[in-house]
């Protein structure tokens, strides 16, 4: 179930990093990142979205405001990822990931291909994203993740 509160303000934050997570622990450590998130964000009616994606993390991060910058605070210091760039912060409308507190998705080779179309770059430089491509970017990841959900439900 996803706790949402409606009478305070949205806020929404994406924000690049880099892993520091050995290749053959990654899926392990995601697991555990989401498990906690999710714990952690229903508290706080924070919804988002994790791409792990060629070495590094985008995330994005909605919901009260107070709840996402102190979320954010905390994942800032983690110390299985580095070099966090925030991309894009601020008053959100809606809620563009409301399906989920959190939610994480590694990319398949095929899925590479759409996301260098989309950033149309020949590799991956999630540092260089403005602000409106890292949320065209993860709302791409979001529909990818929504098929994905419903072919397993089928
Ligand atoms: C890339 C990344 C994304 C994370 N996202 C979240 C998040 O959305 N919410 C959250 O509570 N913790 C997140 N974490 C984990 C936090 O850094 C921290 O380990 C966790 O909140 C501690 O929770 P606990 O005290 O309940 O164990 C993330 C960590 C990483 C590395």
């Amino acid at each position: 179930m996803i706790a949402i509160s409606g009478s305070k303000s949205l806020h929404r934050l994406v924000y690049a990093s880099r892993q520091r997570i050995a290749p053959c622990d990654l899926d392990d450590e995601i697991g555990a990142i989401v498990r906690a998130s999710i714990r952690n964000n229903r508290e706080v009616s924070v919804t988002g979205l994790l791409l792990a994606h060629f070495g590094h993390f985008v995330q994005a991060l909605e919901g009260p405001t107070e709840a996402v910058l102190s979320t954010y605070g905390r994942i800032s210091q983690d110390p299985r990822h580095e070099d966090s760039k925030i991309l894009a912060a601020g008053p959100a409308a809606s809620r563009l990931f409301a399906d989920w507190n959190m939610c994480a998705r590694r990319m398949t080779p095929a899925d590479d291909a759409i996301l260098n179309t989309l950033s149309q770059r020949d590799s991956f430089d999630p540092y260089a994203l403005s602000a409106q491509s890292a949320l065209k970017l993860l709302t791409a990841v979001r529909g990818i993740q929504r098929n994905t959900q419903l072919r397993a439900m089928g």
